[in-house]
Order: C-alpha cells, then structure tokens, then sequence
C-alpha cells in the first residue's frame, strides 16, 4: 500500500531548526515513506497525509486537500492558532519527557540563581570584592508557577523536592501533592499574594497575552529574604508586557528577572534588555526540541493512528491550547 507522505514545513532559523537536519532523522525513522521537505515544487500536494510543522508561514498548511493529522514540532501552537486557514484535522503538539526535562532544569537554574544571589555575586567576583550577603534556606521563599501543565507540574515538584515553597495556578482545579493549587481568575489574587519567585509557563492564548503586567507584578509577596519578587518567564513574549517589565525593575517593583522569551525574536539589539543589571537573559532556548526525540514520537503518532489508535496531546482549540 502507497503510504501517504509526510510534509516538512521548517522556519525556525536557528542550528535546531535546520530542516535538513529534521529530514534525516524523519528520513529515518519513516523508512517506508515519503518525506517531503517543502517547499518542494515536484511534490502533489494531494499525496501529503501528515504535516510535522514548526512557524510554517499563514496559509502554507492550506494547500494539503488530504491532510490528516498535523504535528507541531514544539509545545506551544500559539503562531499555528493564528492561522485563520489551518486545516480543520486534529493538531497534535510535543510532551515528551526530554523536552520536560529540559525545562524543569531550566526553571531549577533560574530559580536557584535568584535565590542564592547569583546576580550579585558575580558583580562581586568581577569586581574582586569578598562581601557575603547572608544565605536563607529554600523554605523561607514561595515559588509560584502560572500553568501547571507538562512543563510547569513537573517543574513544580522539582522545586518543591529542593525545599521551597510551591503554589501553582491553572484554568482548571488540580491536586499536586506538596503543591497549593489556585485555578481560574477568582484565585489568582490569592495565589500572587504567596509568590517571591513567579515561574510563567503558560501558553500564549486570546486569556493570557500580556497578564505578566505591573498590575501583576504589584500583587506579588515582598516579605520574604528575598525583598522585591522576581519574574521568570519561558512561556512566550505575548505573555508579557515588556515596558512594564523594565519600570517594574527600575522602581523596585521587581527585583530581577530571567527572560527566555520576548515580544520580538530575535531581540532587538537595540532592546534595554540586553544590558539591564537585573535582567538574566536567555535565547529562548530553556527547552529545545531534540529532533532525534521528536521525530520518534511523530512517528510513533503516525502508527498508532494509521493502526486505529488515538493520537495523543491534541490541541483543544477553543481553548486554544
Ligand atoms: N521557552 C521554551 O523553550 C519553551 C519550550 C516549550 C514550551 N514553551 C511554552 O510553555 C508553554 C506551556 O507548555 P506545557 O506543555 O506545559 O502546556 P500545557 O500542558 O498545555 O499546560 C498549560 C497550562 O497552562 C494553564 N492555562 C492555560 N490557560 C490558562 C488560563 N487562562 N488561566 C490559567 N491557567 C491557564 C493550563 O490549565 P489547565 O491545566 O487547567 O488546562 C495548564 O495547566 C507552551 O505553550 C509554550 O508556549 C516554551
């Protein structure tokens, strides 16, 4: 039986991106059928059952009549649920453990690095200046984290294990042990007022574009060893309102911040961010994908669905997420 083949829509731009390279592996782990790296002005549109797609271009999913299933070859779908013309065929994203994993360490190296005054010692160190500011414990400070899904439950009970204090917050009620779940708006006043460390791993959907704001930012808790409350962010840019952030730092309101993700990727070479002295910033690069991973669970995917199974983590997209 002719197999339907597998398109390839890859414009990440960055040496995780390079769509020769997810070519080879999907090359390999599809040995009996064809993949098609797009665009490809000799392929039949109509042959194409799977789309794995990462930022295809608005309307570039379109052109498959029989498409099938489409993967996301990442997390988040928020640049696919732009897409006014995406195909209406189950959107598969990515949960796998690797990916996890690497962002769980991540939110543990950030969360760390302000806690144990990393920011400050390094200006020591560069300045050959042997002044210790007293260390606390991790339970004198409450990490609070915005989305306990994948990333951020799996986060959250890495950070409790360690010792701290954690509260998490979903649309929906959730039971992580150790963890103290607050969900919908009704609660968020309620879980900001506990928070020293603010973790965002929330998806970028129409609920949740820029609620990392100074109206947030002033709910946080001040009274822990810490003093003013910290931000991390490695949901996406969209979630955060990027002036109010700088203010936020500058008047005190914030005192310091680890960014992965930023209204404009790249970032602007002329963005204050850059520079910012309280500013710890990242190439939105907390979790790659791991080509050799992923190209095994879309694989895998393929099979289930094509033996009558479901497919798994499909995107809900009234949610939008
Ligand atoms: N920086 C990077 O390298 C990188 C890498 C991977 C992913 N990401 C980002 O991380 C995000 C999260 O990934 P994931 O796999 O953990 O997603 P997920 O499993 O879908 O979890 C999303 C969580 O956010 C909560 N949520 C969504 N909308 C909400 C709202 N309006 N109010 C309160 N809570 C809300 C959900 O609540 P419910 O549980 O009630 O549904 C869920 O707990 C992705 O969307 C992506 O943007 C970034």
């Amino acid at each position: 039986m002719n197999k339907g083949a597998l398109a390839l829509l890859v414009h990440g731009g960055t040496e995780n991106w390079s769509p020769q390279r997810w070519k080879a592996r999907f090359d390999e782990v599809c040995p009996d059928r064809s993949v098609l790296l797009l665009p490809d002005a000799s392929s039949d549109p109509a042959e194409v059952h799977y789309a794995a797609v990462w930022k295809p271009h608005p309307g570039e999913l379109a052109a498959f009549p029989n498409l099938r299933v489409i993967f996301n070859l990442g997390a988040g779908v928020d640049a696919l649920m732009a897409d006014r013309s995406l195909p209406d065929v189950p959107l598969v994203r990515v949960a796998v453990t690797d990916l996890t994993a690497r962002m769980t360490e991540y939110v543990v190296l950030h969360v760390l690095m302000h806690h144990r005054q990393e920011p400050y010692l390094r200006e020591s160190q560069r300045e050959k200046r042997w002044a210790p500011k007293s260390q606390w414990a991790a339970g004198a400070v409450t990490v609070g984290i915005m989305g306990l899904g994948t990333l951020g439950a799996d986060a959250a009970d890495a950070l409790r294990r360690l010792g701290f204090r954690v509260v998490g917050w979903s649309r929906s009620p959730k039971q992580i042990e150790g963890v103290t779940c607050f969900h919908g708006k009704l609660q968020l006043d309620a879980f900001l007022g506990r928070i020293n460390i603010l973790v965002c791993l929330l998806p970028l959907t129409l609920n949740t574009r820029q609620i990392l704001n100074r109206g947030l930012f002033e709910k946080l808790n001040r009274t822990s060893p810490l003093g003013a409350p910290v931000v991390i962010n490695a949901g996406r840019g969209g979630l955060q309102n990027e002036a109010d952030i700088l203010q936020c730092l500058d008047d005190g309101t914030l005192g310091g911040a680890s960014l992965d993700v930023y209204a404009t990727e790249p970032l602007p070479v002329d963005s204050p961010f850059w520079t910012h002295p309280k500013v710890v910033l990242t190439p939105h690069n907390a979790a790659d994908t791991d080509p050799d991973e992923i190209s095994k669970y879309v694989a895998e995917q393929i099979r289930r669905f094509e033996a009558g199974g479901a497919l798994e983590n499909v995107v809900d997209r009234n949610r939008g997420y």
